[in-house]
């Protein structure tokens, strides 16, 4: 801090000058001859003065995140991301990799060996998804009913697929009847479908999808970003191929490293495939050398890219804590809060987006907003008065909907009750007649 002070009372329009006085300063300059002559070629290449807004304290207010996600990190999986780096191939970070991937593993209830988590966000293991699956010509089917098919479709056909879709109005799932009679029309090589469409609220049942799939030599891949421990999933025994997800959700750790996982039979066309994987940062092949999940026991790890070390600590204690509470605990405490917060929202008057009971995403609820209200002036009051975010619509929804997110370590009755009060408040500050049961 004194630093700072005084770095700031001496700087002035000539920075070179300050600069040099610094170099002159510094240990650096009295070692060998060069070093006087390296500061001097700095300072008068450095022509921006270092920006004021840096050289003052980082601020990050405390903020109750009931969006769609992010969700808060528990104080445990903070302090993991606070731990020391080790090298992304020291023994001690390859072994916190392998408790990573044994975590996924569990997550998705799977026994694939193609189990890893994937450095970036999930958009980043949407992408790794396609890039590896995908092929020019390939035939590909998208069920679209919500923002996250579409964006599937879009990278499926950046990685030249011919794209065909099935929709369903915003608020709806679709059908077995629906997708079989779209794979027997379609004949896709892969089927992708959102468990979790957290644009809209809705849950996408997937029993069943994989047979359809596997009998018409289809792959399923399924988003489950905003899904994951929160509503049943068994990747094995629902028969999906490609399953990936995010960590700022349910799993309460830091965006920045997402869970992926291949079946025997998605690998079976990775390994087929007639050219390279377009993406090297993606290329499963490269990938599964630096996880040791496509190697021989034993094999030395190959450096691919540095892993985000920080983030896979806390990743690793995103999935500890979830294999502590259990899987099957961890999803009725999701759909319990789920329950209560739909019933108090129904309670004051309002209206779920999602009409079907069964068809909710427990995680994400969709609320319409109602005649006349303004969603953002609402989510505003709501931030400014009690620091809670809630969210707007998003896609078909925006504008239209509040989007309240209860997932993982937020994911609480005390939350539930919260958000109730704040969105009542709201509500009344903004002239709208609430019915009262809370
Ligand atoms: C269902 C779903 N898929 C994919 C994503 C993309 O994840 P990210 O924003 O972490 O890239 C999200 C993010 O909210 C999501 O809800």
């Amino acid at each position: 801090m004194l630093f700072l002070t005084r770095w700031r009372r001496v700087f002035t329009p000539t920075t070179s000058f300050v600069l040099r006085l610094y170099h002159m300063s510094s240990p650096m300059s009295s070692v060998g001859q060069s070093a006087p002559k390296m500061a001097d070629k700095e300072s008068s290449v450095e022509s921006f003065p270092p920006p004021q807004e840096l050289l003052t304290p980082l601020r990050v207010p405390q903020k109750t995140l009931l969006g769609p996600g992010p969700s808060n990190a528990s104080p445990r999986v903070l302090a993991a991301s606070a731990l020391p780096l080790l090298g992304h191939l020291h023994p001690e970070f390859l072994q916190i990799m392998d408790e990573v991937k044994a975590g996924i593993q569990y997550a998705f209830q799977t026994r694939n060996e193609l189990t890893l988590a994937v450095s970036g966000t999930g958009h980043a293991a949407m992408e790794a998804a396609v890039v590896n699956m995908v092929e020019p010509g390939d035939v590909v089917l998208v069920a679209v009913h919500g923002l996250w098919g579409e964006r599937c479709a879009d990278m499926c056909s950046r990685n030249g697929a011919e794209v065909r879709t099935i929709t369903k109005p915003i608020g709806q799932n679709f059908t077995l009847e629906d997708i079989q009679k779209g794979i027997e029309y379609h004949k896709p090589c892969m089927f992708f479908i959102c468990h979790g469409e957290s644009s809209a609220g809705v849950l996408q049942p997937l029993d069943g999808i994989g047979d359809i799939c596997h009998g018409n030599d289809c792959l399923l891949l399924v988003d489950s970003v905003a899904s994951l421990g929160g509503t049943p999933l068994y990747m094995d025994q629902q028969g999906i191929d490609i399953l990936y997800s995010g960590a700022q959700k349910v799993l309460g750790a830091p965006p920045g490293a997402s869970p992926i996982s291949f079946s025997p039979r998605a690998r079976g066309k990775l390994a087929r495939r007639k050219q390279k994987v377009p993406s090297f940062y993606f290329d499963m092949n490269l990938l599964s050398d630096y996880w040791g999940v496509g190697l021989q026991k034993g094999q030395p790890r190959k450096y691919h890219h540095t892993g985000p070390i920080s983030s896979v600590y806390a990743l690793r204690e995103g999935l500890a804590k979830l294999a502590e509470e259990g899987l099957e605990n961890c999803i009725s405490r999701h759909q319990q809060n789920a329950l209560l917060l739909h019933q108090g929202l129904q309670d004051m008057g309002l209206e779920l987006w999602v009409k079907d009971k069964s068809a909710r995403l427990p995680t994400v609820t969709v609320v319409r907003v109602p005649e006349g209200v303004n969603w953002k002036d609402v989510a505003s009051y709501i931030m400014n008065k009690y620091s809670i975010e809630i969210s707007g619509g998003l896609g078909a929804s925006a504008g239209k909907a509040w989007r309240i997110g209860l997932m993982g370590h937020n994911c609480t009755r005390d939350n539930v009750e919260l958000v109730l009060r704040a969105l009542k408040d709201a509500l009344q500050h903004f002239g709208v007649r609430v019915q009262a049961r809370l």
